[in-house]
């Protein structure tokens, strides 16, 4: 029998009440990543529309999307830039402050991680209220990237944050939502 992909990835992630605040509804990838089949399934359905195209480097954004980041890097045969969590990179970097669902942070890039015009792919696993990966899109596009899209498995769309990348003219691939 088929298992369809929404069924395969829903059935793969487990969400967690309550943390890591009352009332927010975790939801945890690590039983995904911990699934041969389902995490080879979403990668490569984040990868397919993209194969043939000029990706120059996925762009990962600390930590979840370092995981995914770096097996799609490796089946788009890109270069792989981490962003961090302030702090954490050891040379020159670009920061930017952001807010998230459950708090807020700063990031940080290494300044040369990005050549101007290079084509970056960002990828994380979720997409809440979007502030983390706009936060991303600052960062990026201030070093003088082109990004051609931003990967998710899963989206939040009560959250808002697929349409304000859009908004932010950032095109959107995602999985899986939940309400
Ligand atoms: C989670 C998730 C995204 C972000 C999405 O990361 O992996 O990066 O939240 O939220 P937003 O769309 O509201 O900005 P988290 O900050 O929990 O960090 P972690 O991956 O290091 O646990
Ligand atoms: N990041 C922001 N909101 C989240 C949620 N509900 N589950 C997992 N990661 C998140």
């Amino acid at each position: 029998m088929n298992i369809s992909l929404e069924e395969t990835l829903l059935d793969a992630i487990r969400t967690i009440p309550d943390y890591p605040k009352p009332g927010i509804k975790f939801r945890d990838i690590t039983t995904l990543l911990g699934n041969a089949r389902a995490f080879r399934r979403a990668v490569d359905e984040l990868v397919h529309p993209y194969a043939g195209t000029k990706i120059d480097k996925i762009a990962g954004i600390e930590a979840r999307g370092f995981i995914l980041g770096g097996a799609i890097a490796h089946q788009l045969s890109a270069g792989f830039i981490p962003i961090r969590k302030k702090g954490k990179l050891p040379h020159e970097t670009v920061r930017v402050a952001y807010s998230l669902e459950y708090g807020i942070d700063e990031m940080e890039m290494h300044r040369d991680a990005v050549a101007p015009g290079e084509k970056v792919m960002l990828v994380d696993d979720l997409i809440a209220t979007g502030g983390t990966a706009e936060g991303a899109t600052k960062l990026l596009r201030q070093m003088g990237a082109d990004i051609v899209a931003a990967c998710f498995v899963i989206d939040l769309p009560e959250l808002g944050g697929r349409s304000k990348l859009e908004t932010l003219d950032v095109p959107v691939r995602t999985l899986i939502s939940y309400d």
